[in-house]
Parts: structure tokens; C-alpha cells; sequence
């Protein structure tokens, strides 16, 4: 069954000019690319992102991080993998969470760090399940910017609605 995960670039991969490396070591791996778009970390939306961790001690911090308030970083590259066992084989390349205690082979091993203020700053997000993934899919992507039929989707007919265009 194949599945897609969410992988963001954080904003010490950005700086760090890690970003074409990161491509890289995923494209090793035997997984479409099916999205691909630079997000803007706002507080709103990291929060949702994880508001699984809100209440840890650790929390706070990580929103001021993934908001790029370390790193002076507000655009994230994100994007969809989708095929076998995507999550898996995504978060084998990542490494462990702390990234101390990740392989130098993977990517958090190989770029990532402790601060002296105790954050693991390691580099990428990967989602971490498949109801997660969906999830965070949801929340950061809109249906038409993935060209698939990954999660059920309405058209929803929306009055007075204004889009930007080129002007
Ligand atoms: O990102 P991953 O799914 O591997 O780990 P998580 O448990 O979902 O935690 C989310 C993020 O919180 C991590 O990637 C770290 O950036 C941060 N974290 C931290 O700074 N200190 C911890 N003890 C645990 C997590
Ligand atoms: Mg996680």
C-alpha cells in the first residue's frame, strides 16, 4: 500500500545550505515526489503542527525555532513523498530525533545539533504515521497543489471569494 509523508526543511537546513544535500540523500530512495512548495512557518500553524508536544518543556522553544526566530529563516521548503512504506524509509534518512544520538549517515546524524540551550535543532521534519501524515498533508498543502487523489476532497462553492492574480 503506498502512502505519503510530509517532510519540511527547517529552518537550520535552510541556513545551514543544506537544502540540495537533503534532496539528495531522499532521492537515494525509491519514492515519488508528488508536492513540492516553500511554506510560511506562522505561530498558528507550527502550533497546530505540533500540538501534540504543547504542554513539554521543550515547547516553546520549538515553536520559536520551526518559526525561524533562531535562524532569522521564514520560508520552508516543504514536500510530499508518496510511495511503499514512505514514512518508514523517510524517517530511516532523517535519523533519530535527538541528533546526538542519530547515525552520521542520516540527515539529522550528519547536520544537526544540540544548542547549548538544550534544542534539538535537527534539521527536518518527517511525519511520524500515516494519520499524522495526513494531517499535517491537510494543514500545510490545499487540495490542487497535490496532483493526486491522496485524501478525500470537496468542491465548495464560496461567495464573494477574492484570489490573488497577476496583475
Ligand atoms: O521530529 P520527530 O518526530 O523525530 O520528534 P518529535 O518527538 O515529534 O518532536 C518534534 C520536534 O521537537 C523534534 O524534531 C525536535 O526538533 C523537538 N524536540 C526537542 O527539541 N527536544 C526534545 N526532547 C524532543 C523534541
Ligand atoms: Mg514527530
Amino acid at each position: 500500500m503506498k502512502q505519503a509523508v510530509l517532510v519540511i526543511i527547517k529552518p537550520d537546513g535552510v541556513l545551514k545550505g543544506q537544502v540540495g544535500t537533503i534532496f539528495m540523500k531522499f532521492a537515494q530512495i525509491d519514492l515519488e515526489m508528488i508536492a513540492l512548495k516553500i511554506v510560511r512557518p506562522t505561530r498558528e500553524k507550527i502550533e497546530e503542527h505540533y500540538r501534540h508536544l504543547k504542554g513539554h518543556k521543550f515547547y516553546e522553544d520549538l515553536i520559536s525555532y520551526f518559526m525561524g526566530k533562531y535562524h532569522n529563516v521564514h520560508k520552508l521548503p516543504a514536500i510530499i513523498f508518496y510511495g511503499e512504506k514512505a514514512i518508514q524509509k523517510c524517517r530511516k534518512i532523517a535519523g533519530k530525533t535527538n541528533p546526538e544520538e542519530a547515525n552520521p549517515g542520516t540527515i539529522r546524524g550528519a547536520c544537526g545539533r544540540i544548542t547549548t540551550k538544550g534544542i534539538f535543532e535537527n534539521v527536518v521534519h518527517v511525519s511520524s504515521d500515516k494519520s499524522e501524515a495526513k494531517r499535517e498533508i491537510k494543514l500545510w498543502f490545499e487540495p490542487e497543489e497535490i496532483p493526486i487523489p491522496l485524501y478525500r476532497s470537496k468542491v465548495k462553492k464560496i461567495d464573494a471569494y477574492k484570489k490573488k492574480v497577476w496583475a
